[in-house]
């Protein structure tokens, strides 16, 4: 960005501010970042987590890379500059989520390693929660929803994460789940660390 332009911006600061929102919502905001191969399950788990959330009072947004791929990024491709700006994209919506007093779940492949420190450091590590799903690209592709690896490898889609293009596990992930798990196990494991942490005030799994 243009320096001269950025000289003339000036922060607003505003009277309602996350503090307040947090505790008018009883509960903290965080965002919640799934990271997965296409097909490990990030969605599902973040959509079952999400209706507990929403059936005991919490006020929670996902995030979901299809989707924000089909407007807000829809003119990004998959090489790794345009994937960095679709991460760069969603993070700063999840800095102005976060300061709406939300808790946000984020369910994007986010192959690279360097890609999700960029939100570690950009969100701050305690609104930041790593969550990996592991599960192996065999049992992906053969869940295969969208059909997408078997384009792959036939070569209609290319860059397809897992087959030409890398995705770099996380060594050290806030939380690993299996991805054939149980998505209410996976859930349940997802509730307690939230509670542990003191974003959410109860244990219920239902
Ligand atoms: S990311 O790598 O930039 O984090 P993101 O999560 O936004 O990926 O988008 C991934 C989704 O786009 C996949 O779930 C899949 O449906 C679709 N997709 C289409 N082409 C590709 C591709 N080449 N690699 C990975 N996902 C793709």
């Amino acid at each position: 960005m243009n320096d001269n332009f950025k000289k003339n911006i000036i922060w607003q600061k505003h009277s309602i501010t996350r503090t307040k929102r947090e505790k008018k919502n009883a509960h903290k905001s965080i965002a919640v970042w799934f990271t997965g191969l296409s097909g490990s399950g990030k969605s599902s788990i973040a959509n079952f987590l999400e209706k507990i959330l929403f059936k005991n009072g919490i006020n929670s947004y996902l995030l979901d890379g299809d989707n924000i791929r089909s407007g807000l990024c829809s003119d990004l491709s998959f090489s790794v500059i345009d994937r960095e700006e679709n991460i760069r994209r969603i993070g700063e919506v999840v800095k102005i989520m976060l300061d709406a007093g939300i808790i946000i779940l984020v369910s994007v492949i986010s192959p690279y390693k360097y890609q999700r420190e960029m939100i570690r450091q950009m969100l701050g590590k305690k609104n930041f929660l790593e969550i990996f799903v592991d599960t192996p690209i065999s049992i992906c592709e053969s869940r295969d929803p969208k059909k997408l690896y078997k384009q792959a490898r036939t070569g209609k889609i290319s860059d397809f994460t897992g087959v030409q293009s890398v995705y770099e596990i996380p060594q050290n992930p806030d939380v690993l789940l299996n991805g054939t798990d149980l998505l209410e196990d996976n859930s349940k494991k997802l509730i307690k660390i939230l509670y542990d942490r003191s974003i959410i005030p109860f244990l219920r799994t239902n």
